[in-house]
């Protein structure tokens, strides 16, 4: 055997290794922390909420091309329960720009029959935007072509602590697989996959129970640049991880 072929067979070994830890598969579930609105406005001296609609437009671009690709479950964050802190015009544009947004997008998301549902603290939330938002959820309840969680006033710590809250006043004494049922949805998987677009590399208080094992991905582009390429690029280095949960 020559040294040509002794190079190629190892190399066939090694890509079939290489093929067993890889899933190869694109991901089911998918968060995404959409950031960057606020700088990609900034850059073009535009406000803050400019930049919040040019990415409203970017996450119905995203939902199309998840959906394209296969994911069962996008869980996005829209509202974090640490955004009240930003300037008043900012967050109440940001309130009539969610309700608009639910009243336009939803009746085309239900065609498609994708079942629209809210985490998050309801409780603090305007009686305008929690009727569409119940409406919505009721609209789309049916549908089982794909979900789309809109993490709304959404907090991670808020929603372990809500749980536990919940979990006592129910006499729960079950364990940790049991406990996720406490969680604003129960019925939400873990996500395989946490992309994060802007640069910024944390987890922003973001589905801190869901992703103790999430893929994470950490994009540059600012959020109304993300394009469908990107979320190829995204899934693709997915495919390539190798997820070992701990086990060996
Ligand atoms: C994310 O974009 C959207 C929300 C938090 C509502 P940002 O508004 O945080 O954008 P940057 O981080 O300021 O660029
Ligand atoms: C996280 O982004 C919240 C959303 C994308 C809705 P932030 O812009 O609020 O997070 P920090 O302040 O950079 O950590
Ligand atoms: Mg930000």
């Amino acid at each position: 055997m020559s040294l040509f072929d002794l190079l190629r067979n190892l190399r066939r070994v090694q890509t079939s290794r290489e093929d067993f830890l890889m899933s190869g598969e694109p991901p089911r579930y998918v968060a995404v922390i959409m950031d960057g609105n606020g700088r990609w406005a900034a850059r073009r001296h535009l406000p803050a909420i400019a930049g919040h609609r040019e990415g409203a437009r970017a996450l119905k671009r995203i939902i199309k091309a998840s959906h394209n690709a296969g994911v069962r479950e996008l869980t996005v964050y829209a509202f974090s329960t640490e955004n009240w802190q930003r300037p008043r015009e900012e967050v109440d544009a940001l309130m009539d720009m969610f309700a608009e947004l639910i009243d336009r997008e939803v009746p085309e998301l239900n065609d498609e029959r994708v079942r629209v549902s809210f985490i998050g603290r309801r409780r603090e939330l305007s009686e305008r935007l929690l009727g569409r938002i119940r409406w919505a959820e009721e609209l789309t309840a049916g549908n089982r072509e794909m979900t789309l969680f809109i993490a709304f006033n959404y907090g991670g710590r808020a929603e372990i602590a809500d749980a536990a809250k919940a979990a006592a006043a129910a006499g729960f004494d079950g364990g940790e697989e049991d406990f996720g049922r406490f969680m604003y949805a129960p019925d939400m998987h873990d996500p395989e996959l946490l992309i994060r677009t802007s640069g910024e590399q944390r987890v922003s208080n973001f589905l801190l129970w869901q992703c103790a094992y999430s893929e994470l991905y950490f994009s540059d582009r600012m959020w109304p640049d993300f394009r469908d390429e990107d979320l190829a690029a995204a899934f693709n280095d997915f495919s390539r991880r190798s997820r070992r949960f701990g086990a060996r």
